[in-house]
């Protein structure tokens, strides 16, 4: 068995941290959501990996490299526009053969592994095994319409009246046969070839397609507010780890990580946090739920619930909550004025002055 990883795509509803930046490797935890799914996959025993990439495709392998960090094999196969996840298959179609595949979204964060799901569908070989989740907005996800026992009769992508809320998660397993299936696709209303109109298709040939619900968590990151949610949900399983300084002045409560190489001084950071290797953070109060990548400086602010990533620097701000802050962002307080909560969501490299 393979596996088909995709991160390609445009990030668009991320935007503007997707300006510059593929949306799979803002990082949960201080982890890229991509490297998530790739030791899911990895777990599960599947070693041999194609990593579909677009137009990101140098920060991707950059990243993630020939995969043997993660005991993994990869190779990138390149598609030159995002024109739907079925596409994406067809791209990658010399690379599977005849093999059985598991296909995972890489913006999609599944806490608790997909080895049980393999092992099934390994076991029980229907022509594809899907995964659902039940969701509170449907349209926006492949919603799947299923039987008294469990067994999927229709697929909709992004349905204007779904029929149900059962929303496709982004883990699938496929036998050879779906590649008929994708050759005989055209174009959805949004200009893609659909992989669940793929499924569809299989289910209309009488293939066996079956399905299982999420047990864990899982999580589209496609917006901000699900990155954050990630976060906290993550953070919530991290054992304090101390590999950096805490000077006489600081405190730290409850489970912080403290990344190598960084300082704390006169600061009090609450968990669970997690500060990045070579982060400095002085006469700030930091957490909880909260990931300061490496290199970040905080100075004299107040950060909680919020994603910095590397190499930010934030000075003099209070009240920051709930922001996703991307790489190498300055924030600087100019002038003392009334505390306010901000909430901030920052492209790479941009640099604000607020009052503070
Ligand atoms: O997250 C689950 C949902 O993922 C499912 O419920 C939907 O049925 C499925 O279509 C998909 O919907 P999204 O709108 O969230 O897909 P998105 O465009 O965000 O793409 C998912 C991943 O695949 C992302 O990492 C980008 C990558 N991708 C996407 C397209 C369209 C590619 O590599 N190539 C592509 O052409």
């Amino acid at each position: 068995m393979k596996a088909l990883i995709l991160a390609g795509g445009s990030g668009t509803r991320l935007r503007p941290i997707t300006h510059a930046r593929a949306k799979q490797l803002l990082p949960v935890a201080n982890k890229p959501v991509l490297f998530y799914g790739l030791e899911s996959i990895r777990d599960a025993g599947v070693t041999d990996v194609g990593v579909v990439v677009g137009d990101t495709a140098d920060e991707i392998r950059a990243a993630v490299g020939d995969g043997s960090r993660f005991g993994l094999s990869v190779t990138y196969l390149r598609q030159e526009r995002p024109l739907g996840l079925a596409h994406a298959v067809s791209v990658a179609r010399n690379y599977l053969g005849d093999d059985d595949f598991v296909m995972y979204l890489g913006d999609n964060f599944l806490l608790g592994g997909i080895t049980g799901l393999v092992d099934r569908f390994r076991a029980e070989r229907p022509a594809a095994q899907i995964m659902l989740a039940k969701v509170p907005e449907p349209t926006k996800f492949g919603v799947a319409e299923t039987d008294a026992s469990g067994r999927v009769v229709g697929l909709e992508e992004k349905p204007r009246e779904p029929r149900g809320d059962l929303a496709l998660v982004g883990v699938y397993l496929f036998t050879p046969r779906v590649h008929e299936a994708i050759a005989s696709l055209s174009p959805s209303g949004r200009g893609e070839l659909e992989i669940t109109d793929a499924l569809q298709r299989l289910i209309d040939a009488g293939l066996p397609v079956s399905s299982a619900l999420v047990e864990g968590y899982w999580k589209d990151t496609g917006e901000v507010e699900d990155m954050l949610e990630a976060n906290r949900l993550v953070l919530e399983g991290v054992s304090a780890c101390n590999e950096g300084t805490v000077d006489a002045e600081s405190d730290l409560v409850g489970r912080v990580v403290v990344g190598e190489g960084a300082r704390i001084v006169r600061s009090r950071v609450v968990g669970p946090t997690v500060i990045g290797p070579g982060a400095v953070v002085s006469d700030s109060c930091v957490g909880p739920f909260s990931s300061i990548a490496g290199g970040c400086v905080i100075t004299r602010s107040e950060i909680e619930r919020s994603i910095v990533l590397a190499d930010a620097s934030i000075t003099g701000v209070s009240c920051i909550e709930e922001s996703l802050i991307g790489c190498a962002v300055q924030i600087i307080a100019l002038a003392q004025s009334v505390s306010r909560a901000h909430r901030f969501v920052l492209a790479d490299h941009s640099r604000i002055q607020v009052s503070s």
